[in-house]
């Protein structure tokens, strides 16, 4: 069976979606977020990192998800495993940096019992004063699924979960049609967010909000939603897809804007030649980089289609992550569920760029960077920009999360272009109510 036979074969309808009360209390009651981690966060795929921060053997990185530390570590074959970052002597965090390299042996800084990358106990002072047995070599630390695509170090708590390709379904290879496997983190951010992790992944599993928060989009994103692909798959995962690189119907503008403009000169197009005829913008922007494109070195569009020279598809992951894939970057969003109020959460945003030869400064949502992995920022939400689009879209997250507290909301009254918004909720009752 083909690609698109497996696609359509996983697709659901809006008929599937049960269409469950999203009440304000999943936002912040204590005892839902409680419902969430227990069923949902220790059960589904996360991402840990990239691959290249594993690539020499003796690294070492660790990712904090609820009162949870996972480490993972590459040994000296280059395997890499994953462990809860906890000592099973007397339950010390183990390793307490975020990225270490050169690691032969990771030792606990409370009584410095000594691991090894495959998580045993290699040395313990006093071991013979262990009246249950020395613990060398045979305690250990307690290992997690892991699993690497796309560039990416991906892990899960449940040991019963299916293979990560498994549970992506044919989203793993839709992703990978893009070949991410050798691009680089530009940005690398963390907010503390005032708000429920779901109001942010309820809003980037919606284009709605386009026209009222990023407006300027309108320029060379079509936001108009008869013009948008929504895929609802049953794995509970969804996708939209985005056409790009021409105004958006919801303009109504007529002339090549700021900045596609620059786009079509940087593909050798003149885009006043494109005034009165806007619609045609995109497909020959997809003309010209796939004539130009290799030439300059993005040998990666020779595996992508002509749609995807110049649209976004944004894959959404359940539970909590974004994927917003173009040939020339994506982006992973990803709101954490923090450790301990329902009311937080740490908002992630990644930056990945495909090496194209010459490439030595990118153009990111903040700016400027140099074309290098880049070190991790955390900041408080309001600190500094998550990245102009992403600001955008929590201007309102603070304010919804008070609204959703209010005795005027019962429930959300969704449009059909928030499908997938029904279908997060619909899935976490899933997980919860234990029909997965
Ligand atoms: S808690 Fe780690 S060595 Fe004691
Ligand atoms: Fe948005």
């Amino acid at each position: 069976m083909t690609l698109e036979q497996r696609i359509e074969q996983e697709k659901i309808g809006r008929q599937d979606l049960r269409g469950d009360p999203i009440t304000g209390d999943r936002y912040y009651s204590r005892e839902f977020a409680a419902k969430e981690w227990e069923h949902v966060f220790t059960r589904t795929w996360q991402i840990g990192g990239m691959s290249a921060q594993l690539a020499k053997p003796g690294s070492v990185i660790t990712q904090a998800i609820g009162q949870e530390s996972i480490l993972m570590i590459s040994d000296e074959d280059g395997t890499i495993r994953a462990f809860y970052n906890v000592c099973p002597h007397r339950g010390n965090r183990l390793v307490a940096e975020e990225e270490k390299c050169g690691v032969r042996r990771m030792v606990c800084a409370y009584h410095s019992w000594t691991f090894s990358a495959d998580g045993m106990v290699r040395h313990v002072r006093d071991a013979e004063d262990y009246p249950q047995g020395n613990p060398v070599g045979k305690l250990k630390l307690k290992e997690i699924r892991c699993e690497t695509l796309g560039g990416m170090v991906w892990f899960n708590m449940d040991p019963n979960a299916p293979s990560l390709r498994d549970s992506l379904g044919t989203v793993a290879e839709q992703f990978e049609a893009y070949q991410t496997a050798n691009w680089t983190r530009v940005n690398w951010l963390t907010g503390l967010v005032d708000c429920n992790w779901k109001i942010i992944h309820d809003n980037f599993n919606e284009a709605y909000h386009i026209l009222s928060l990023h407006r300027e989009l309108g320029t060379f994103i079509d936001d108009a939603y008869q013009n948008t692909t929504f895929e609802l798959y049953k794995t509970g995962h969804n996708q939209m897809k985005m056409q790009g690189h021409q105004p958006s119907a919801n303009s109504r503008v007529n002339v090549v804007q700021a900045p596609l403009d620059a786009i079509m000169r940087e593909w050798d197009l003149d885009p006043e030649a494109f005034n009165g005829r806007v619609s045609e913008t995109r497909v020959a922007i997809q003309q010209q980089k796939r004539k130009l494109g290799p030439a300059r070195g993005h040998l990666h569009y020779a595996g992508v289609s002509d749609a995807q020279l110049t649209d976004y598809h944004h894959l959404t992951l359940f539970p909590n992550i974004t994927l917003t894939m173009s040939c020339d970057f994506f982006q992973v969003l990803r709101p954490m569920p923090h450790p301990t109020d329902p009311e937080k959460c740490l908002f992630d945003h990644w930056v990945m760029m495909p090496p194209v030869a010459g490439r030595d400064e990118v153009d990111t949502p903040t700016g400027k960077r140099k074309f290098e992995p880049a070190p991790h920022e955390t900041f408080m939400h309001g600190e500094a920009s998550i990245g102009f689009v992403a600001d955008q879209d929590l201007s309102v997250a603070v304010a919804q999360q008070k609204g959703l507290h209010s005795r005027g909301y019962t429930d959300a009254y969704l449009s059909g272009q928030e499908d997938r918004v029904r279908r997060l909720h619909d899935m976490i009752n899933e997980y919860i109510e234990g029909r997965r």
